[in-house]
C-alpha cells in the first residue's frame, strides 16, 4: 500500500503494437496483480455504440453508454470479455474497433466519464494498468511507470504477422496507415495525448524480443524495491 492506503500501481504506455499488452499480462502474471486494459474500455464504449446506434460524434450519448455498461473480463488470459452479457472479446480485438475506439477517445467528456471505472481497477495486492495516459492521467502516483515505443514499420509488420496467424486477410501498407493514423490522433488530441510521464522509463522494442524487454523491466522493479 502506498502512503494513502491505496495498492500500488505500474503503468505501461506506449502505442498499439509495441508489446504493452503482452508485457502488461506477463507481469500481472508473475506478481499475482489484477490488470486494467485501458484501451478495451474505450473499445467496448465504441462497440456498445454500434450496438445500440449511437453516433461517434454523440458526446452525450457515449458518455451513457460508458457509465451504464456492465462488463466483465475474465481472469483468464486471453480473457473472454462480456458486455451485458454477451461475448465480445472477438469484436473487441478487431481492427475496426481499435479505430473507432481512437476517435471517440479523443471526446474529453468520456474519458472522464471512464475514469472512475479505471481507478475501480486498483486493487491489492497491485495493479498492471496499460494504455495511452496511465502514468500520466489515470495513476500518476504510480510506483513504477514505463513508456514502450517502437517504430511504425516494426508495428504493423508485427501486427500483420499475428493476423496472417490467425489466417485473416491483410495489407501491410493498409496496416502502417492505419497505425499511422491511429498514433497521429492519439499523440495530438488535446485532452490526455499519448506522451510519456515525465519519470516514465521509456523502451524502445523494435530490437528487442519480449523476454528481453521483460529483463529490462524486472530490472527496473528491482530499483523501486518491487
Ligand atoms: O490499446 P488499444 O489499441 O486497445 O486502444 C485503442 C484506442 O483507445 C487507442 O488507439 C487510443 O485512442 C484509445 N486509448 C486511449 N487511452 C487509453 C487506452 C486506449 O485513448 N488509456
Amino acid at each position: 500500500m502506498n502512503d494513502k492506503g491505496l495498492p500500488p500501481v505500474i503503468t505501461i504506455d506506449g502505442p498499439s503494437g509495441t508489446g504493452k499488452g503482452t508485457i502488461a499480462q506477463l507481469l500481472a502474471n508473475e506478481l499475482h496483480w489484477h490488470i486494467l486494459d485501458s484501451g478495451a474500455l474505450y473499445r467496448i464504449v465504441g462497440i456498445a455504440a454500434m450496438h445500440n446506434r449511437v453516433d461517434a460524434n454523440d458526446a452525450q450519448a457515449l458518455c451513457g453508454l460508458a457509465r451504464n455498461m456492465h462488463v466483465e473480463f475474465s481472469s483468464v488470459f486471453p480473457g473472454s470479455i462480456t458486455l451485458h452479457g454477451l461475448e465480445i472479446s472477438g469484436e473487441v480485438r478487431l481492427e475496426q474497433a481499435g479505430a473507432l475506439a481512437s476517435r471517440i477517445a479523443a471526446i474529453p467528456q468520456l474519458r472522464a466519464a471512464l475514469l472512475q471505472r479505471q481507478h475501480d481497477f486498483r486493487q491489492a495486492p497491485g495493479l498492471v494498468a496499460d494504455g495511452r495516459d496511465m502514468g500520466t492521467v489515470v495513476f500518476p502516483d504510480a510506483v513504477c511507470k514505463f513508456f514502450l515505443t517502437a517504430s511504425a514499420e516494426t508495428r504493423a509488420q508485427r501486427r500483420y504477422k499475428q493476423l496472417k496467424d490467425k489466417e485473416v486477410s491483410v495489407s501491410l501498407p493498409g496496416l502502417l496507415s492505419d497505425i499511422q493514423a491511429r498514433d497521429e490522433r492519439d499523440s495530438t488530441r488535446a485532452v490526455s495525448p499519448l506522451k510519456p510521464a515525465k519519470d516514465a522509463l521509456i523502451i524502445d522494442t523494435g530490437p528487442l524480443a519480449i523476454e528481453q524487454v521483460m529483463a529490462i523491466v524486472r530490472q527496473e522493479l528491482k530499483s523501486h524495491q518491487l
